[in-house]
Order: structure tokens, then C-alpha cells, then sequence
């Protein structure tokens, strides 16, 4: 097989950045000119790049209005090893591996370039490029003209030099990179995009590589990840946070996004060649649309519930659902405490006689909230935060749930519900809206309670029998309460919320913002791609909803192999059998079930036979199967 050679750009290709634009802010900090000279200086490379001056004219042009000191050339390569790009720092694998046929090529500076790349293994004499003249104070007085890569069609001349012997391939973002294979010296160039994307050199390429993970790939030699990010196609719905949207990019990612939901029409078309899917409330994914996804792996539900996705289709298609359960936990706890405090004082009355123009100034009814009894109906994450931060402002914490739960701080268990209820000077519910939960308080437990209780729901609508507490409310016996969220909600905000709690007194009522806030949504937009990513990266599901749970040691040296199948007897043995016979080292094994599905990882020694993933794939009952190298 010929020899192949690797000759890698580095401005914007290497690194995110132009080292020279970095180095004129650097020369230039705190200049009175600094501005008026880069202007210039974007001139002088915009018709050096025209043809209007030649590259050495260029380059002597833009130096003269820099002020060069080895002291900046010093913070630039600092900067520059910062500015390493992402799928480059991810396959430092491939510098060392094939040091001996990698090429730096740049018309730039090896002062500034070789601390950068030899840190990746490259090696200081395959690096082609422009070096700096200086004088005795270490001032750059210029640089050396003799080099081929000053003058034009630089990087063709020096690569002819080299006279390699074998194939060449290019890859890079700029036009002088496809000058190399224009020259005849490359047989391939791959456009590099994952910076910037210039059409003219687009159109130039025989590939278009939007990560190093792409061109490993084109040319079988990955080895840090299985499968070209770029190649997992990410579709973003109902406006996610940006957040999710610049990580998944940024971790090389396929991404597109859209502000509005899509329609099952509109999905099941749309959602064909998409691996990762991320939807709010709004988008149904039904049984029809997951048909449709041909390759889909994994769905993010950037909120709670996942009410709107055919999760049991979901499990048999063998795709990986995440949410984000806790995100907004803090949010909820945090208007629960307001609204109690706001209760215990008759605000939401005093505040509407107010606009009516009442003033009613008197301390009948008002109560602080240190010393009452707090009940918790539900000790999860809400319930039991809430604990924790209503301690401190001084309440006593009663709480109850149908599962044992330890009490936080000083908080008294009771041991069933009636007990909590004759308790508590204030009631909240922080249930799960199972079923068995449906109108868990009625007249029963209302009648249970204290004359003058304050009532909150930030739960489920129907854990509460709404018309019981209208009437409690209005017999009194309810003081106060706080309601956010109701048997029936509007659909949209265009539609009108109807309900018998209207109009009452001293009753707070929030259209389900309980968990809505910026906070919120930012933890969200954090906490689902992550979930995601370490799925795709190392097939771990903690937290998913539908699959069992299972979190991975990360992967060192050895193969992962991961299998989704129906919950049949017998698998585990079928996958070991294929292995033995192929004389493979099991490394890891890992296995967890649920009710559907199994879903087995074996971690196997670097060298296999292909052979084995085909009979791996071919096991009966088999729903994914996928490599991580
Ligand atoms: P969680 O699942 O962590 O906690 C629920 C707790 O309730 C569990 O400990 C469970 O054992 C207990 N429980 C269930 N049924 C019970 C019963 N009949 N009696 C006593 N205990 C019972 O849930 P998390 O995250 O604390 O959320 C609590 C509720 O808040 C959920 O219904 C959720 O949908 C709702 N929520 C509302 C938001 C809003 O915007 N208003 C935002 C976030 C959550």
C-alpha cells in the first residue's frame, strides 16, 4: 500500500482562530490605533487575497503595522493553545499515532506555530512555515524571504521540495490549501469547516470534512470515537435553550434547530435521517412518527413530562429517552415560599382592594410564617428542598409520603396522610401525578384540616378535587391557597382559562409557571445534552426514562459493544458464545434489564475480528446494535 501523508493548514484549521489577527490585538493593546491599523490590515489581506498585491507584498505590508515583540509571540502561543479546534484536541490519538506522516503547512510563523503543534506530537521538521527576522532588542524587523511559503503559491513550492513519497492529502479552510491539489502535488482536498466556511474553497474540495473526525473517517483512521459526530444529525425543536443548541455544535454535532414545534406530518418527515431528537411539551411523538425515524437513537424531552412521547414504541424501537427532571426543582420551591408568605398575610385581597382603591390598613388575619406548621404532601425533590429552606425561615416541617423517606434536618414524619393534615397550619402538594393520585384531597381531607389552613397545589391538577376546595374557600375553612395547576389547562395562552376558583378570596392563582423561570430553562438546556451525549459518547443511560439505567466506567483501550434487545432469556450467553468463539478478551460486562428491554455493554479487548460484529448483529431478538471504538 503507497505511503500516505497528512499535510494539515493551520490558521483556522488547526486552531479556531487567525494568529495574526490574534497577534495584532496583542502588538497593538492599549494602541491608540489599534483599531484604524487592523482595519488596515484586513484591507491589505483582503487584496492579497484578490491578487490586487502579492502575498510577500502582503505580508510585509501588514508586519510594518505591527509592533512585534518575541514578549507577544509568547502570550499569542498561549492563546493559541487555547484556541485548539474541538475535534482536533478530541483525536490527539492520530498526531502520535502518525507522527511521521503528518505536515503542518501555514504561509504563518513556526515561533508561534511549533509550541502549539508539537504539544500534539507533531513533529518540529514536518513543519512547513515562514520564520521571523529579529533584531537585537527582540523586536521582528522582518522575516525570512528566501522561504518559499513568503512569496505566492508558497505551500505548493515547499510541499514540491519535500518530494513525499506516496499520497498526499490536504485538508485546510483556505484557498491556498487547494492550490496544493490544483499544483498536482495532493490527491485529495478535504475543505475544513468546522471554523469558517468560504464557498470559493467549498466548491474546490473533493470532501467537505466539518470536523477532523470527518477526514479520519473518509480515511478509515478514527480511533477516538466511532462515528463522525458530524454524521449524528440533531433536530432541535420548540426553541430549546440556546444553550443545548452551541454545546451539541460545539461538541461537533449535526445540529438544527427551529423555534416552533412541528406537526406529526411535518415530523415524520423531518425526523427521517435524524439521530438525536429534542422536543419540549409540545411535540407528539406518536407510534407514526417513530416509524419514520429510520435512524433515530435517542430523544431529549427538554422538560418534565414525557406524557408526549409513545415512550413503550419508543423502548421497542430500542431509541433512549432522557428529560430533565430535577431542573426546575428550585424554581417550584421558590414560589411555594413566596406564596405561603403572601397567604399568611392576606396580600392577593389586600393587594385587589388596593387597585380598587380600598385601603384597609390592619394586622386582622396576618401571620408570619415563623413557627407554623408546615405540611408536605410528597417528600421528592420539591417536597424535601422545600423542607430544607422553609426550616430556615423558621416553619416546623411535617411531611408525608407513601414511600420511606428520611427526614431532612428537623423535619417530623408522619405516618399517614390524616396525621399530616390535623397538623399543619399550611398544606402543599409535591405528589407525583400518578393516577392513584387522582383527587388524593377532597371533602374527606379537607375536613381533616385546621380551621383557617393555607392550601397549595404546584403538583398535578387532578390531585385535588377542585369543587371541594371552592367550597371550602368559601365556608372559610381554607384561609388561603395557592393554585398553579389545574384538571384542565388552556392549550395555548390564546385560549380561555376556565375554572370554579375564579373570583375567589385570598386565592392565588399561577397559569403552571411553577418550574418556569430562566434559571430553569438554562438547567434544562444544560442537563438533557448532556444526558444525550453521554448516551451517543459511552452508551450510558442513567437517568433515561425508558431504558435501564446503567452508568459506565469511560473507555480505555478496548472496544464497546452495545446491545439493545427484547427482554428474552438467554441473550447474555448468546453475545458471550459469538465471543469466545472468535477468542475475544472480555474486558467489562455490564447488564441491566426492565420490563422490554436488555441492554448489554461489553467492553473487549482493541483487536476483533469484524466477523464477530456481523453475528453480534445477527443475534435473534436483536432491536440496536452499535461500536464504540
Ligand atoms: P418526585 O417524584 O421527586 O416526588 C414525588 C413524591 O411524591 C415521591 O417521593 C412519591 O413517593 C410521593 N408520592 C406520590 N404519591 C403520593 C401519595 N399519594 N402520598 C404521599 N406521597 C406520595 O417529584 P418532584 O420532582 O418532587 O415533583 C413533584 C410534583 O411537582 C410532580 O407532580 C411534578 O409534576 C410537579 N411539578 C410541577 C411544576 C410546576 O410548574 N408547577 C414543575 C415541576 C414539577
Amino acid at each position: 500500500m503507497a505511503n500516505k501523508y497528512f499535510v494539515i493548514d493551520f490558521d483556522s484549521t488547526f486552531t479556531k482562530v487567525e494568529a495574526f489577527d490574534v497577534l495584532a490585538d496583542i502588538s497593538l493593546h492599549g494602541h491608540p490605533e489599534l483599531a484604524a491599523r487592523k482595519k488596515q490590515i484586513e484591507e491589505i489581506t483582503r487584496r492579497g487575497m484578490d491578487g490586487s498585491i502579492s502575498f510577500r507584498e502582503s505580508l510585509e505590508q501588514r508586519l510594518a503595522l505591527l509592533p512585534i515583540n518575541r514578549i507577544h509571540l509568547g502570550k499569542l502561543v498561549s492563546q493559541l493553545k487555547e484556541k485548539v479546534s474541538e475535534s482536533f484536541k478530541r483525536n490527539r490519538d492520530f498526531f502520535t499515532t502518525h507522527a511521521d506522516s503528518i505536515y503542518i503547512i501555514s504561509n504563518g510563523f513556526r515561533e508561534f506555530i511549533e509550541p502549539v503543534v508539537t504539544a500534539y506530537g507533531v513533529k518540529p521538521a514536518n513543519i512547513l512555515a515562514n520564520e521571523f527576522v529579529f533584531d537585537d532588542h527582540d523586536n521582528v524587523k522582518g522575516f525570512d524571504t528566501t522561504n518559499p511559503l513568503s512569496s505566492n503559491n508558497g505551500k505548493s513550492e515547499r510541499l514540491k521540495s519535500l518530494n513525499l513519497p506516496g499520497d498526499i492529502y490536504v485538508i485546510g479552510d483556505g484557498y491556498t490549501d487547494y492550490e496544493i491539489k490544483r499544483a498536482g502535488l495532493a490527491n485529495k482536498f478535504f475543505a475544513f469547516t468546522e471554523n469558517v466556511e468560504r464557498e470559493q474553497v467549498l466548491s474546490k474540495a473533493d470532501h467537505v470534512a466539518p470536523s477532523l473526525d470527518e477526514f479520519l473517517y473518509l480515511n478509515k483512521l478514527n480511533t477516538a470515537i466511532s462515528y463522525p459526530k458530524n454524521r449524528i444529525s440533531v433536530l432541535l425543536l420548540e426553541n430549546v435553550h440556546p444553550v443545548a443548541i452551541s454545546w451539541m455544535k460545539s461538541e461537533g454535532f449535526s445540529v438544527e434547530s427551529y423555534p416552533a414545534g412541528l406537526n406529526e406530518a411535518e415530523l415524520c418527515e423531518k425526523v427521517k435521517n435524524v439521530s438525536v431528537l429534542g422536543i419540549r411539551s409540545k411535540t407528539q411523538v406518536t407510534s407514526k412518527v417513530l416509524d419514520s425515524a429510520n435512524r433515530l437513537m435517542a430523544i431529549g424531552a427538554f422538560c418534565i413530562g414525557t406524557n408526549q412521547i409513545d415512550l413503550a414504541e419508543a423502548t421497542r424501537k430500542g431509541i433512549a429517552v432522557f428529560n430533565a427532571p430535577f431542573s426546575n426543582t428550585r424554581s417550584v420551591v421558590e414560589l411555594a415560599i413566596g406564596e405561603i408568605i403572601v397567604l399568611l398575610r392576606n396580600i392577593p385581597d389586600k393587594s385587589q382592594h388596593m387597585h380598587q382603591g380600598k385601603w384597609d390598613k390592619s394586622a386582622r388575619g396576618s401571620y408570619e410564617i415563623r413557627g407554623k406548621r408546615l405540611g408536605i404532601v410528597g417528600y421528592g425533590n420539591i417536597g424535601a428542598q422545600l423542607s430544607v429552606i422553609a426550616e430556615n425561615l423558621g416553619m416546623k416541617v411535617y411531611y408525608y409520603d407513601r414511600e420511606e423517606k428520611l427526614a431532612l434536618g428537623n423535619a417530623t414524619k408522619c405516618r399517614s396522610l390524616d396525621e399530616l393534615l390535623a397538623a399543619a397550619d399550611v398544606v402543599t402538594l409535591h405528589v407525583d401525578g400518578r393516577d392513584s393520585n387522582t383527587n388524593l384531597i377532597g371533602h374527606a381531607q379537607f375536613n381533616k384540616m385546621k380551621p383557617g389552613v393555607i392550601f397549595l397545589n404546584l403538583s398535578r391538577g387532578h390531585v385535588v378535587d377542585i369543587q371541594a376546595l371552592r367550597e371550602n374557600i368559601l365556608s372559610g375553612k381554607v384561609a388561603g391557597c395557592a393554585v398553579d395547576v389545574f384538571p384542565d389547562e388552556p392549550i395555548d395562552n390564546h385560549e380561555e382559562f376556565v375554572s370554579p376558583l375564579r373570583g375567589l378570596p385570598n386565592t392565588l392563582l399561577t397559569p403552571h409557571i411553577g418550574g418556569s423561570t430562566a434559571e430553569a430553562q438554562e438547567n434544562i438546556g444544560m442537563f438533557v445534552p448532556g444526558k444525550l451525549m453521554d448516551y451517543i459518547n459511552t452508551g450510558s443511560t442513567s437517568n433515561s426514562v425508558n431504558f435501564p439505567n446503567l452508568t459506565l466506567p469511560t473507555l480505555e483501550n478496548a472496544h464497546r459493544l452495545i446491545h439493545i434487545h427484547n427482554n428474552v432469556p438467554g441473550i447474555l450467553a448468546r453475545i458471550n458464545q459469538v465471543l469466545a468463539n472468535h477468542g475475544i478478551n472480555i474486558v467489562g460486562q455490564y447488564l441491566k434489564t426492565n420490563e422490554w428491554i436488555g441492554y448489554v455493554i461489553t467492553d473487549i479487548n482493541k483487536e476483533y475480528d469484524k466477523e464477530v460484529i456481523k453475528e453480534l448483529r445477527a443475534i435473534e431478538h436483536t432491536i440496536k446494535f452499535r461500536v464504540l471504538y
